[in-house]
């Protein structure tokens, strides 16, 4: 089995005795408010998907990362987890003191707060997203938070439990386990958050030739507001899993984190927590969480040059722009065909998204016919 992320599986769940203590004395401690966002980083921090991280960056490591892609000890991190606070609340704590990190009316955890700082967000912004301009959605939420970040451990007192997606809800010593169970020794893990059409499907079975086991492990943290909401997108998958994948070689389960935008630093980000899933391998495509012109289509998949194989330690599978091409009759790339564009099926997504509004399933050489039907009836239901 594959090693998490420097070297530990963390557990930021505290339970039993030392649980109660901290539940007694949240009533006295200050508290802050969790959005649906900071939620999110709270329970992957929890439940060891960011390991190693045990809590959020403290100004040395959150220097090193936005800096230099890594934690202050030289461990690779590439996308700064952070919690951002409004000035005058920043100015009523004090580093060294706890604070309750409250959301929906519950204490979900404790943040043992080191340190309070004042990031150069411009800077993040430029190093990270590689750019400063809002249209950018990872840049718009930047300026939106607040402009000071806590940094320290946390202990989650309160699991938040959401009740969608529950059978796919799996940690990471669960998805671990069942790899075990189930024999795989080379997982792939696929990240996502867009249906699934058929260019993500051959570059799936492409790689399922060379692995045991998939994990599909779409995002259902964030997005931004013109993606597939999440709930759509899972009937989706399940549609798709049940028509098209052998039932012993795929694993669907949710990815709680939110989505940042950050192209060939989110590459990796994404990477390095499937590894802590336990898997091996790692799909990187074209334009790999990208978003508008922001990236090139193969930055993400250029950003693995810059770090050794064992500094990462899952192996990126990359992949060139897959289409069907009408004269091979099948899935290709630029690898693997010969014909010109016009031979090839390939639809932009705001084509596809035109013609799902219309009620009309695009070309199955563009999506799966069960998968249109799901997101039709979404588009229906929501009108
Ligand atoms: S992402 O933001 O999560 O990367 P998306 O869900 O669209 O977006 O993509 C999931 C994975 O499939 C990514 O690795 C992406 O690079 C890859 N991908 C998407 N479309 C294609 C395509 N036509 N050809 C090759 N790879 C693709």
């Amino acid at each position: 089995m594959i090693d998490p992320h420097g070297g530990k599986l963390i557990n930021r769940i505290v339970e039993g005795k030392e649980r109660e203590a901290l539940l007694a004395k949240a009533g006295s401690l200050p508290t802050i408010e969790l959005d649906a966002w900071a939620l999110s980083d709270v329970e992957m921090i929890a439940i060891g998907g960011f390991s190693p991280l045990e809590g959020f960056l403290t100004r040395k490591d959150y220097e090193s990362v936005v800096k230099n892609r890594r934690l202050a000890k030289g461990l690779v991190w590439t996308i700064p987890v952070v919690l951002a606070v409004e000035a005058d609340v920043a100015k009523s704590l004090k580093s060294k003191r706890d604070v309750a990190l409250v959301a929906h009316g519950a204490v979900v955890a404790i943040l043992h707060l080191e340190e309070i700082y004042t990031p150069d967000k411009h800077a993040e912004a430029e190093r990270v997203f590689k750019t400063t301009d809002v249209s950018h959605p990872g840049v718009a939420r930047l300026q939106a938070i607040g402009s000071v970040y806590l940094g320290g451990r946390i202990s989650v007192v309160n699991r938040p439990k959401p009740a969608a997606f529950l059978p796919y809800r799996l940690d990471p010593v669960d998805t671990r386990r069942l790899f075990v169970e189930r024999g795989w020794t080379r997982v792939v893990a696929f990240q996502t958050r867009n249906p699934i059409h058929r260019a993500h499907e051959y570059i799936q079975k492409c790689a399922l030739e060379i692995c045991d086991g998939m994990l599909l492990h779409p995002i259902v943290g964030e997005t931004k507001g013109d993606d597939v909401p999440a709930a759509v997108r899972m009937k989706s998958y399940e549609a798709l899993l049940a028509n098209y994948y052998p039932k012993d070689r795929a694993v669907l389960a949710v990815n709680p984190a939110s989505m940042r935008y950050a192209g060939p630093r989110e590459a990796v980000f994404h990477a390095l927590i499937r590894k802590n899933y336990g898997c091996t391998h790692f799909i990187v495509g074209r334009d790999h969480a990208g978003v508008g012109k922001f990236y090139g289509t193969y930055d993400a998949q250029r950003i693995f040059e810059d770090f050794t194989p064992e500094e990462i330690g899952i192996t990126p599978l990359c992949f060139e722009n897959t289409a069907y091409c009408t004269v091979c009759g099948s899935m290709v790339s630029s690898k693997t065909c010969p014909h010109p564009p016009e031979r090839h099926v390939s639809l932009s997504g705001t084509k596809v998204r035109e013609l799902l509004q219309a009620g009309t399933p695009p070309p199955p050489e563009v999506s799966r016919p069960e998968v249109a039907a799901v997101l039709i009836e979404a588009i229906r239901n929501a009108r």
